[in-house]
């Protein structure tokens, strides 16, 4: 089946890829660029660890043909910090203890990192919660995870 090239720029670095028509970007990233920082869950767009920011709204990488991101702007878990400086998100997070496996904890931040990009959203915990719902933590850590994402927003 033919391979199809498409530009990437994942982290501000642009990579051109040749990619089958049914690669999936979260298995194209993982496998092929070694950023294994977005973790496979459920690959069913049902648990959240998969996510990723395209031009800055966050998506369930595992559900995403590559091919369908030609072009697009990418930021994983991997571009968030700079240097030894933590983005203010993760900061918050390892100061809340907002994790206890760690397995979910990059899609959630990807996801409070959209959050914190968007007006839209209320600042109240409920309109938090709601934003947060698509991201599943089997370890419950959900109490602290709210608090970490309400003292990144400020
Ligand atoms: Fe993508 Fe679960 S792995 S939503």
């Amino acid at each position: 089946e033919g391979e199809q090239q498409i530009r990437l720029t994942v982290n501000g670095v642009e990579h051109a890829l040749n990619v089958t028509p049914n690669a999936v970007l979260l298995d194209v990233l993982r496998d092929r660029l070694m950023l294994t920082g977005t973790k496979k869950g459920c690959d069913q767009g049902q648990c959240g660890a998969c996510t990723l920011l395209v031009n800055d709204t966050a998506i369930n990488s595992c559900l995403s043909l590559a091919v369908s991101h030609d072009g697009d702007e990418i930021t994983t878990i991997e571009g968030l910090s700079k240097g030894d400086e933590l983005h203010p998100v993760q900061a918050a997070f390892w100061e809340h203890d907002a994790y206890q496996c760690g397995y979910c904890t990059s899609g959630q931040i990807m996801s409070a990192v959209a959050i914190l990009k968007d007006d839209n959203i209320g600042r109240d915990d409920a309109s938090v919660r709601e934003a947060m719902s698509g991201n599943i933590c089997r370890c419950g850590a959900y109490k602290n995870i709210l608090a970490a994402v309400q003292d990144a927003r400020g």
